[in-house]
């Protein structure tokens, strides 16, 4: 059976360095529950996090109930009914455009928990520095609608905002921080300078976690904002608290040739259970279970091992003797994971590892064909490992109506 496997001890390791992160900077680092909302996995990074932030309602409750600490939330438009709700239990709210904060302005001020200054607002801007490399992911590209271009904010009334959002990173380093606040500095210095401006929100995107993070660079220059503009800076990263802490594994449910080219099925669909391997898109790192110590190429190994099991990381397609199509079992003609190159034939029943699969998976996944859901796993730091959450044929339907 298929399984996600989230290993606590690698959640640690990276919540321990954005703890650092934090204290060294100055900053609040919060959890990006976009990115990872499994609850045990929170109760994990809990201890180590400032609080979370939540793209609307629903991940607002999960951040109370699962992650306590500070709750901001941002999302590209409210309904008054969520945001009656938002005001009883967020810490900062962030609207993406002056029209909703107009609209809502005065229900936001006049709420007791803003009045006594437990809750604040903010407006997410749009500094127009697009540093990253994936269209898809770029909210500074033209036409966005995700941030109020600084540009557009002379002569705007912005009365009752106390903070400035702004989220432009994705897998990013240090350096295109420091480019992306120069633009943001070049433009908005007096707006950030105002005594009204509370707090400074970075966004994610940091791939503060990555070993070759430069996080001196980045400490530097939010103890400069801080003193500077005398702001609160917050980070909210979703990635970094989870990279290289889970696998998706999976099982081969087919093996034939076809038109030149050998096909594994296996019993995951990207589309379903990994859509960013298709919408970034990239290639993850592959690993079958193996017994072979011949066949055992790299020192490299998956983020989770199993005790007892041993790895072989696939190849390119030639690479290795044996190249496979991967491919999920359904009708979807791109469901596929790649062309993979392995030292044996891969067999019905082989286990292959998917690495890296924590974030912007489970989250994102669906019941698409009916395909069986992988279930959720999560290994103790003692190696032990636990079912949390197990599918079947009820949540597939439960969710179609
Ligand atoms: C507003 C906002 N904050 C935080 C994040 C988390 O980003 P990441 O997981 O890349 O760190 C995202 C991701 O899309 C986002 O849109």
């Amino acid at each position: 059976m298929a399984k996600y496997l989230i290993s606590e001890k690698a959640l640690e390791y990276n919540a321990r360095i954005l703890r650092e992160t934090g204290k060294a900077s100055g900053a609040r680092v919060l959890i990006a529950l976009k990115a990872f909302a499994t609850t045990a996995g929170l109760h994990c990074l809990r201890k180590y996090a400032d609080g979370a932030c939540a793209s609307g309602l629903y991940e607002a409750k999960l951040a109370v109930e699962h992650v306590g600490g500070h709750i901001a939330v941002y999302a590209p438009a409210y309904t008054q009914n969520e945001l009656d709700e938002l005001l009883k239990i967020a810490h900062h709210i962030d609207f993406n455009s002056l029209p909703q904060w107009e609209r809502f302005r005065e229900c936001c001020l006049k709420h007791p928990r803003a009045v006594s200054g437990e809750l604040e607002f903010g407006l997410r801007v749009n500094p127009g520095c697009s540093t990253g490399h994936t269209p898809l992911y770029d909210p500074c590209a033209p036409g966005s609608r995700l941030g109020v271009p600084l540009t557009d904010l002379s002569g705007a009334n912005l009365a009752g905002i106390s903070g400035l959002h702004m989220h432009t990173l994705c897998e990013q380093y240090s350096s295109d921080l420091t480019t992306t606040v120069q633009a943001l500095e070049e433009q908005a210095a007096e707006l950030l300078s105002s005594p009204h401006i509370h707090y400074l929100n970075l966004g994610g995107g940091h791939w503060i976690t990555k070993p070759d993070y430069n996080r001196e660079e980045l400490v530097t220059l939010i103890r400069r904002l801080r003193e500077r503009y005398a702001v609160d800076v917050f980070l909210e990263p979703g990635e970094a608290w989870c990279i290289h802490s889970g696998v998706l594994r999976a099982q081969v449910l087919d093996v034939f040739e076809s038109m030149g080219y050998r096909h594994a099925i296996l019993d995951v669909s990207v589309s379903a259970h990994m859509p960013d391997v298709l919408e970034m898109p990239y290639r993850p790192d592959v690993y079958c279970v193996t017994n072979d110590e011949d066949n055992i190429r790299t020192k490299k190994q998956p983020s989770v091992h199993v005790t007892g099991e041993r790895y072989s990381l696939a190849g390119k397609a030639g690479e290795l003797a044996f190249t496979y199509r991967l491919a999920a079992p359904t009708c979807l003609a791109g469901d596929v994971l790649g062309d993979y190159s392995f030292p044996r034939t891969l067999s019905v029943g082989d286990t292959i590892v998917l690495d890296d699969m924590a974030h912007y998976t489970i989250v994102k996944s669906t019941h698409f064909n009916g395909v069986v859901h992988p279930d959720i796993y999560v290994q103790a730091t003692d190696g032990t490992l636990k079912c949390v959450r197990r599918f079947g044929y009820n949540d597939f339907v439960n969710r179609l109506g």
